[in-house]
């Protein structure tokens, strides 16, 4: 989809991080936006963000909880309701669970595969009758680089990164020749707020607190700002990309699993922060 002037997209989990920077970003390009959120407030003032750069677009904001599958429907229909059309579903929406296979509950893991990858599956099939209503259409679903190399305490979310991958490209080669584009994105480290919002437990690293974990983030992982990851994401867009890596360490470590698909799974399947990365972030090792 080249212009994205006068297009329609719905974006969920935009109420902070990638998701509220996909809202200005795509709305700086006259595309009008349906942003959705489980937080209210924080979609409120995206919206307000947005009508303040950009004020001749159209906005609509709607509470939407993407583990729901009625209230995804009712997304999608009410999207096109105060729209008239939708082109562009970004199923972004997404938390983080730090925990290991073995003691996670199922409550937390359940809870992560709802949001995470439910919420992808629903968010594109209900949209896409709506989708396939237009001469040019595009899912675009938020995976990681951890839909593509593993790693311990972050299990649940490893699996649900990996299907929404496996979901993705699958959809992508069935709708293959229609106008519905299809892109799976694998965001390297990305400043938001995402560590601090996770569900954290003991994990296997007791060396480190959540608060540690979530300036190591910040601080040492993080590398690329939610501005650029969006610029990116719709760059991939306007390009009918399949595969869209955000971020200089999304391209390493896509690399690197390709070259040392089983060494660098192990280089990545240490259990603890090396000392040189909490040193980075300013914390005792
Ligand atoms: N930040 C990173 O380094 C990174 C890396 C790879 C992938 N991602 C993915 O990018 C996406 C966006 O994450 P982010 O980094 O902007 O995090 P974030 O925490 O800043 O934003 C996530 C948003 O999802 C919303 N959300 C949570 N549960 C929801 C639910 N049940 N229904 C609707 N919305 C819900 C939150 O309220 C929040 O606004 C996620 O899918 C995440 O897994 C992020």
């Amino acid at each position: 989809m080249k212009n994205l002037k006068n297009k329609v997209a719905a974006i969920t989990g935009a109420a902070s991080g990638i998701g509220r920077a996909l809202a200005l970003n795509l709305t700086d390009e006259g595309c009008h936006v349906a942003i959705s959120d489980i937080n209210e407030a924080g979609l409120q003032e995206t919206a307000e963000m947005v009508r303040a750069r950009n004020k001749y677009v159209g906005i609509s904001t709607h509470k939407v909880n993407t583990a729901d599958r009625n209230q995804v429907k009712q997304y999608a229909d009410d999207v096109v309701k105060a729209h008239g059309a939708v082109h562009i579903i970004i199923n972004n929406a997404g938390v983080v669970l730090v925990e290991t296979l073995e003691d996670s509950s199922y409550e937390d893991f359940e809870w992560l595969m709802g949001i995470n990858l439910w919420g992808v599956v629903y968010g594109s099939k209900e949209f896409l009758p709506y989708l396939k209503k237009q001469d040019a259409a595009h899912i675009v679903n938020i995976s990681s680089v951890n839909g593509i190399f593993t790693n311990p305490n972050n299990g649940p979310y490893c699996t649900a990164k990996f299907a929404v991958r496996g979901f993705t490209e699958t959809l992508a080669q069935e709708l293959a020749g229609t106008h519905v584009k299809v892109s799976c994105v694998h965001p390297g480290g990305i400043k938001t707020s995402i560590a601090a919002n996770a569900r954290f437990y003991k994990a296997s690293d007791t060396s480190i607190k959540k608060e540690d974990a979530a300036a190591l983030f910040t601080l040492a992982i993080a590398g690329t700002t939610a501005d650029k990851a969006a610029k990116i994401i719709i760059a991939g867009i306007k390009k009918d990309k399949l595969r869209i890596l955000v971020g200089p360490d999304a391209h390493v470590m896509d690399w690197m699993k390709r070259l040392f698909p089983v060494g660098f799974q192990k280089i990545a399947g240490r259990k603890t922060a090396p000392k040189w990365l909490k040193k980075r972030a300013g914390l005792k090792s």
